[in-house]
């Protein structure tokens, strides 16, 4: 079961056009499309005649014609022509999802729309700041449950091992982790002290030394991932309210959207305190995060799978501490959705 009334990212805005793409979310097939206003459409990708994909149609203008027997509905779903009948069926009209477009993603509202609000989409602190520079982001798929992303997205002690050359240190793989709970989230972060810088960003703090690292990883519901780093010079740690003006912070957003259980949709971008207008530094950490991407893909798929297959049971370290915690306020806000 998954949390409807919350948004999810369906797409890239760059990548919805006037033409009809089909995305899988929550179990449920939608199609999109941009109309001439720009504004995007999102549909239940079924006809309610004999549920034909909508997109197996065409679009005409802003309505969507269906590819069997020509019915059209309009942007709101509502049915304007069944021709071979004069009379539209009253209850002739597609299931509509409210959508939104903010920080280059299309967001839809998967559960009650007397609930959709704009505002209830997580806030990029960064996003515009002066002096911050963002990188273009991407998406990938990858064949796990999404909680295995989310727990992964809360486990700051994975970096040691499944991303040895980039992101590893001395301290990732024992400091002790501290979590926090709030009512829609959980934090795990730590203070790593008096360490080498990683590989990865060796080249892009603008202090020589060792540092003072914060691990924070955050993650909201339903699957909103936020991963903060900060490297101060060693000394200058500890306190995230005032930094050290060296202090390089890096916030990689990450947004999970179920597409069924077993496969998930891994959307995301970075924003960081410096080389706001250098291009070169964007793409190499841009491609960094694909890399890392990646390496998580290989591990997260194969647990999906090892967990599926498990013949003998699997524990749990204190490690888990803060995913298991998110798990269960997750459970709550799903079962309290079944209630309402
Ligand atoms: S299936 Fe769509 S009009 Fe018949
Ligand atoms: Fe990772």
């Amino acid at each position: 079961m998954f949390l409807k009334n919350c948004w999810y990212v369906a797409a890239r805005s760059q990548d919805i056009k006037q033409t009809l793409s089909t995305r899988m979310l929550l179990k449920e097939r939608l199609v999109l499309y941009r109309q001439q206003d720009g504004t995007v459409v999102v549909l239940e990708d079924a006809c309610p005649h004999r549920k034909l994909p909508l997109s197996k149609g065409r679009l005409l203008g802003d309505n969507i014609e269906c590819g069997y027997h020509g019915m059209q509905f309009e942007g709101s779903g509502n049915c304007v022509l069944v021709p071979t009948q004069d009379r539209i069926p009253p209850n002739a009209r597609v299931r509509a999802y409210p959508a939104a477009e903010k920080w280059g993603f299309v967001w839809v509202w998967m559960g009650n729309i007397d609930q959709a609000d704009e505002s209830k989409i997580v806030e990029v602190a960064n996003y515009d700041s002066q002096g911050w520079g963002l990188t273009a982001g991407g998406m990938l798929e990858i064949d796990c449950h999404y909680l295995w992303v989310t727990d992964n997205l809360l486990d700051p002690s994975h970096v040691a091992w499944v991303h040895r050359t980039s992101f590893a240190a001395p301290g990732t793989d024992d400091t002790p982790l501290e979590v926090q709970s709030f009512d829609d989230g959980v934090v795990v972060s730590r203070w790593i002290s008096d360490q080498a810088l990683p590989p990865y960003y060796a080249p892009l703090v603008k202090f020589d030394g060792t540092c003072d690292r914060l691990q924070h990883y955050e993650v909201r519901l339903p699957s909103v991932c936020i991963n903060r780093g900060v490297y101060t010079p060693a000394g200058t740690g500890g306190d995230v309210d005032n930094l050290d003006e060296r202090a390089y912070v890096m916030e990689s957003y990450n947004f999970i959207t179920p597409i069924d259980e077993d496969h998930s949709a891994y959307y995301w971008f970075q924003n960081y305190n410096t080389d706001a207008d250098n291009a070169e530094v964007s793409e190499r950490l841009n491609e960094g995060a694909i890399m890392a991407f990646e390496e998580d893909r290989e591990i997260l798929e194969a647990v999906h799978l090892g967990m599926k297959f498990k013949t003998t049971r699997n524990l749990n370290l204190g490690l888990d501490a803060g995913s298991l915690r998110y798990r269960k306020l997750l459970d709550k806000a799903i079962a309290a959705e079944q209630i309402a």
